[in-house]
């Protein structure tokens, strides 16, 4: 029996959260042997999208693949990492986003002789941007045949009812979906009765002190006075981390486990 153990990192946050990975990552890799290891950076730089010093500092931690989300364009000039022959085929944005974007939906992997299919989605529910509906969109992406072993599916969406029922709905169909967005980790992570792993969400690695990663005080100001609207990021303080430790049995194409990966470090 052949089995391939994923390590996949909820959204890392600015510095603080990209320090934290960089640093959990030391221990994470010896305590459980990741053949891949993929992590959301839609928040990477500043909070806001990505840059090429961002995702330099954290190829050091050799973090294989990439996921991204609603924020990944903010910063302007990280815009460019989506064409830039160092990432572009290991960094992927929300692949049923309507309006034209840089970058692409979905990319294959091959780690240890394992072709893996790597898809990022934006979910409709409480979300602003306009999309293709996630489930219309899955469907399209699966129903090319791909010589791939397996299909991850990061699914980036604020609604856990819209979450869970995709879960469902892949069921069978993909080795797992990975919920990211809301930077707060669910306990909910389990295996489907057709096989697919699903958790609804990862959760942030960033500041733990905070409110989902973001400087707290400028956070609360903001409930009481929605004109104001710049949230910092903390500099300093303990750091949560949040992964996902994923068992897939590849002759039986199907996940064998799904664990939490939850350590509170140092800042
Ligand atoms: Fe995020
Ligand atoms: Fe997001």
């Amino acid at each position: 029996m052949t089995f391939f153990k994923i390590l996949f990192f909820g959204d890392i946050i600015g510095a603080i959260g990209r320090d934290g990975v960089i640093r959990a990552l030391q221990e994470l890799r010896m305590e459980l042997s990741p053949d891949l290891i993929i992590a959301n950076v839609e928040n990477l730089s500043h909070g806001r999208g990505i840059s090429v010093k961002s995702l330099l500092e954290l190829d050091t931690s050799g973090i294989d693949a990439y996921t991204s989300g609603n924020h990944v364009w903010e910063n302007t000039q990280g815009v460019t990492c989506f064409d830039d022959p160092r990432w572009k085929d290991r960094l992927v944005r929300p692949g049923n986003i309507i309006s034209g974007r840089p970058g692409r939906g979905s990319t294959i992997i091959k780690k240890c002789g394992v072709r893996v299919l790597i898809i990022n989605l934006l979910g409709q529910i409480f979300m602003k941007d306009e999309v293709m509906n996630p489930f219309k969109a899955i469907d399209g992406i699966l129903r090319d045949p791909m010589d791939v072993d397996l299909a991850l599916i990061d699914l980036h969406a604020e609604a856990t009812s819209e979450k869970e029922a995709f879960g469902h709905y892949v069921d069978g169909r993909a080795a797992a979906v990975f919920g990211t967005h809301t930077h707060v980790p669910t306990a909910d992570q389990k295996i489907l009765p057709g096989g697919t792993a699903y958790v609804t969400d990862i959760g942030r690695n960033g500041a733990m002190d905070s409110v989902i990663g973001f400087e707290k005080n400028s956070a609360v100001t903001a409930f009481l006075d929605p004109s104001t609207k710049s949230y910092g990021l903390p500099k300093h303080g303990k750091i949560e981390i949040n992964a996902i430790l994923l068992t897939i049995n590849i002759d039986a194409k199907r996940a064998a486990s799904i664990d939490r990966i939850r350590k509170i470090v140092d800042g």
